[in-house]
C-alpha cells in the first residue's frame, strides 16, 4: 500500500491510525459505541480529550462521549468509587493490589450491554489505563474478553533532563531544551502538554528538569516559580517534578561561608529552601544530585562523606515526603587506580548509614553508558539502601541521534543480570524494584533524549528508546521484542511485513553498534569530549582515566583491561560465581572479555578464530548489519510516508559511513600492535577523524 501522507514524527507513538486488519476494525466498532468518562478533574478532562481524539481515528467513525449511564456497548472510565456510585461493581475484585497508579481493564456484562471498564484508585491510574487500552487498539489486540490488572513494578519512573537554564542540553542531540525558561512562568508552550501526554502514555511519573551539572540559579525563587508553572502542567498527567541542586548553593545563593553538611546553619538553609519549594510545588518529587563528581561540589570538599551530604538534604525533604536521589557516579582515582572500582569502594562502607528517603542512584555499568558494560557491581552490593538504576536514553556513546540503535535489549540485559547477592535469582531488576530486600521505595531514572526538534528525539527511531524506557520502568518483565513490536505498530504500521522487518532492524541494531564500535568488551574508544567518532589512540587527557589507551591497553602482548585478580581485581566486587567466572580467561563471557581480561592477540575464541581475527570479524559484521538495514529500509519505501522515509534513509547512510570509519580506524590502530606476519595492518596510517 502506498503511504503518501507526509508525517513529521511529532505525534510519536500516539498517531492513532486505523489498523490493517478488517476483522479487528469490525470487532472494535462493535465493542465501542459510547465512551463514558466519570469525573470532573483536569485528569478526567485529559482522558476525555484523548479518547475523543483516538477513538474516531482508530475506529474511523464517530464515537459518542458522555458522562451518563452507559447503554449498549460502552467503554466506561472511572475510579472504583465512581463506578460503585453508578452501581457498577467488579465481578472479581483485584483492586487491593493495584496501588495508587495501577489499573484494571475489564470486559463485563452490565444491564443490556457489554462494558469495557477502565478503573483504578486514582484518576491518574485511569489515564495510564486509558493509554493502555488505546495501545491494545493501536497494536490490533483482541479486546473481546479483557481482564488486565497492571501496576508499576517501580515506584518512581523519572526522566532526567540534562538541560541547562540557557536552553542548551548536555548530551542532547535533538535541538534545544523543551523548557523555555526565559518565557516561563507566563508563557506555557503547548508542547509541555504534549510532552506530559507522551510520558503519561508509557507510565513515566517524574521529570527532573535541570542538568545534574547544576547551575545554582535553578534554586532561586525566580526559577522555582518557573519550575512551579511546569509542575502545574505536568501534575494532571501524573508527573512530579524534581530538581538537581548544586551542593554549594548555601554559599552561592545563601551567602553562607560554607556548605559543610555537618554545619547546622547549612542544614537550616536547605530546610528553608525546601520549604519554599514545597510552598510553590506541593507535590515536588525531590532532588537528584551529582556531588563530588567531575568537578561538582559535594560534602567531601569539607571532609564529610556522601552519607553526611545525602542525609542532610534528605532530612530537609523528609517532612514533605520528598525523595533524595544521590548519584553514585563518582570516580576519584586516588581511591583506586581502576575507575571501574571507585564508586563501590566509596559507597559500600556507607550502606546502612543513609536516611530512609535516600536512594543511591547507580548507572547501569561501572564506567559510563558505554555500548555494553557488565552491570555495576554496586547493584549487587547495597542491602540496606534502595538503589535507583540510571539508564541513558540519549545515545551519548552510541551514535547520538544519528545512529539507529534500539536500547531495549541493553536494558533488559542489565535488568535480567543476576547479581547473586542473595544466591541465584538476585537480578538487578529485583534489586531495583525493591523486592530483593523488601524496600518500600524504588526508582529508575532515564537520561532523556528529548529536545525541541519537531520529531522530539532527532532520529525518527530514537523515540523507541524513550518508549522502551517508560515501558520497562513500568514493567521490567516485558521483553525488548514486545516493546519494539508495540512501538513499531503505533509509530509506523500494523502491516505484518513492515512490523517484522522493522523489528529485526531494531533488535539487531544494538548488537551491531557494539560490534562496529567496541566489540568483545572493549570500551571508551570514542573521540574525546563529544564522544561521537572513534579514537582508540587518544592519550592526551589531563587524567589517565580520560584517555582511551587507559581502557584498552593494547600492546604487543594483547589487548584489554586486566581487571582479574592478577590485575586491578575489579572482579572481586562481584559475587560468586561471577567473580570466578570473570576472573578466568577460559570462563569470562566473550561479550565482556576485554573488559576483564588482557588477552593475547593469538588467543582462540569459541568461534575457533584468534582474538585478532574475531575483532576483524566483529567490526565487519557490525558494518554489514548497517548495510542490511539500508536494504530493508529501501524495501519499505512505499509503506512509509516520504518525509520520514527520507529522513531515516539519510541517517542510515551516515550510520553506514560512520560504522565503516569505526572499523577502519579501530582495526588500523589495533593492527599496529600485531606483527605483520600475523595479519596486522600496515603501521602508521593516519586515523581519519569524524567530528560532528
Ligand atoms: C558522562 C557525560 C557527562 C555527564 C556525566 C554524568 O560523563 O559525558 O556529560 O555530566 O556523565 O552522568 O554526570
Amino acid at each position: 500500500m502506498m503511504n503518501t501522507r507526509d508525517e513529521d514524527g511529532y505525534e510519536l507513538w500516539l498517531r492513532y491510525r486505523v489498523g490493517h486488519e478488517p476483522d479487528r476494525l469490525a470487532q472494535y466498532r462493535a465493542a465501542i459505541n459510547q465512551v463514558i468518562v466519570l469525573g470532573t478533574s483536569a485528569t478526567a478532562d485529559i482522558i476525555r480529550g484523548e479518547l475523543s481524539r483516538a477513538l474516531p481515528a482508530l475506529l474511523d467513525r464517530e464515537v459518542r462521549c458522555s458522562t451518563h449511564k452507559p447503554d449498549g456497548q460502552a467503554v466506561v472510565v472511572g475510579t472504583l468509587m465512581a463506578l460503585a456510585a453508578l452501581g457498577i461493581t467488579l465481578a472479581q475484585d483485584q483492586s487491593s493490589r493495584l496501588g495508587e497508579e495501577g489499573f484494571l481493564i475489564r470486559s463485563q456484562r452490565a444491564g443490556h450491554g457489554n462494558l469495557i471498564l477502565i478503573t483504578g484508585h486514582s484518576e491518574v491510574s485511569l489515564l495510564i489505563g486509558t493509554f493502555h487500552f488505546l495501545r491494545l487498539l493501536q497494536t490490533q489486540q483482541d479486546i473481546r474478553l479483557l481482564d488486565i490488572a497492571s501496576s508499576p513494578r517501580i515506584r518512581h519512573r523519572i526522566l532526567s533532563h540534562w538541560d541547562n537554564l540557557d536552553g542548551s542540553i548536555e548530551r542532547g542531540y535533538a535541538g534545544r531544551s523543551l523548557w523555555n525558561w526565559d518565557e516561563l512562568p507566563h508563557t506555557i508552550d503547548p508542547r509541555y502538554y504534549d510532552y506530559a501526554r507522551a510520558c503519561a502514555s508509557i507510565g513515566i511519573n517524574g521529570a527532573a528538569l535541570n542538568n545534574v551539572n547544576a547551575q545554582v540559579e535553578s534554586l532561586s525563587t525566580d526559577y522555582l516559580i518557573k519550575a512551579a508553572a511546569l509542575a502545574d502542567v505536568l501534575r494532571p498527567y501524573g508527573l512530579r517534578v524534581y530538581l538537581s541542586p548544586l551542593f554549594s548553593a548555601p554559599m552561592q545563593l545563601g551567602g553562607l561561608p560554607t556548605s559543610d553538611p555537618r554545619d547546622p546553619a547549612v542544614a537550616a538553609w536547605w530546610q528553608k529552601k525546601v520549604e519554599e519549594i514545597y510552598r510553590l510545588i506541593p507535590d515536588f518529587g525531590g532532588f537528584q544530585i551529582k556531588a563530588n563528581s567531575e568537578g561538582q561540589p559535594g560534602p567531601r570538599d569539607d571532609g564529610a562523606n556522601h552519607a553526611d551530604g545525602a542525609n542532610m538534604l534528605a532530612a530537609a525533604l523528609e517532612p514533605h515526603g520528598g525523595l533524595l536521589l544521590w548519584r553514585a557516579f563518582v570516580y576519584d582515582t586516588t581511591i583506586d587506580a581502576d575507575r571501574a572500582k571507585c564508586a563501590y569502594q566509596e559507597f559500600v562502607p556507607l550502606d546502612g548509614k543513609f536516611r530512609r528517603n535516600v536512594v543511591v542512584q547507580v548507572k547501569n555499568g561501572p564506567i559510563d553508558f558505554q555500548p555494553r558494560e557488565p552491570f555495576h557491581p554496586l547493584l549487587g552490593a547495597m542491602e540496606q539502601t534502595p538503589l535507583a538504576l540510571e539508564l541513558q536514553i540519549t545515545q551519548e556513546y552510541l551514535g547520538q541521534s544519528l545512529h539507529l540503535v534500539y536500547l531495549g535489549g541493553m536494558w533488559k540485559e542489565i535488568l535480567d543480570a543476576d547479581t547473586y547477592a542473595q544466591g541465584s535469582g538476585s537480578t538487578v531488576a529485583r534489586m531495583v524494584d525493591g523486592s530483593l530486600y523488601q524496600h518500600s521505595t524504588s526508582s529508575i531514572v532515564g537520561v532523556a533524549n528529548t529536545g525541541s526538534d519537531r520529531n522530539w528525539c532527532g532520529h525518527h527511531f530514537a523515540p523507541a528508546n524513550w518508549y522502551a524506557f517508560g515501558r520497562l520502568a513500568w514493567d521490567h518483565t516485558l521483553s525488548a521484542e514486545t516493546i519494539a513490536d508495540e512501538w513499531i505498530r503505533a509509530t509506523w504500521s500494523n502491516d505484518s511485513r513492515v512490523v517484522d522487518q522493522l523489528k529485526a532492524m531494531l533488535l539487531g541494531s544494538w548488537p551491531a553498534c557494539i560490534d562496529y564500535m567496541t566489540p568483545l568488551g572493549l570500551h571508551h574508544l570514542m573521540q574525546e569530549g563529544h564522544h561521537y567518532g572513534p579514537d582508540p589512540a587518544f592519550n592526551a587527557a589531563p587524567r589517565q582515566d580520560w584517555n582511551n589507551v587507559y581502557y584498552h591497553r593494547a600492546a604487543a602482548t594483547g589487548v584489554g583491561f586486566d581487571r582479574s585478580s592478577r590485575g586491578s581485581n575489579a572482579v572481586s566486587q562481584y559475587h560468586s560465581p561471577l567473580r570466578e567466572q570473570f576472573d578466568q580467561l577460559a570462563t569470562c563471557p566473550e561479550k565482556f572479555l576485554l573488559w576483564f581480561q588482557h588477552v593475547s592477540w593469538t588467543h582462540r575464541l569459541s568461534s575457533g578464530r584468534t582474538l585478532w581475527e574475531e575483532l576483524q570479524q566483529r567490526y565487519t559484521g557490525g558494518v554489514e548489519f548497517v548495510a542490511e538495514m539500508i536494504g530493508v529500509w529501501q524495501s519499505l519505501e512505499t509503506d512509509i510516508d516520504p518525509q520520514r522515509y527520507e529522513h531515516v534513509r539519510q541517517r542510515l547512510m551516515q550510520q553506514r559511513d560512520n560504522a565503516r570509519l569505526w572499523r577502519e580506524v579501530c582495526l588500523n590502530y589495533f593492527g599496529r600492535f600485531i606483527p605483520r606476519e600475523k595479519g596486522g595492518a600496515a603501521p602508521d596510517q593516519p586515523a581519519s577523524h569524524h567530528s560532528r
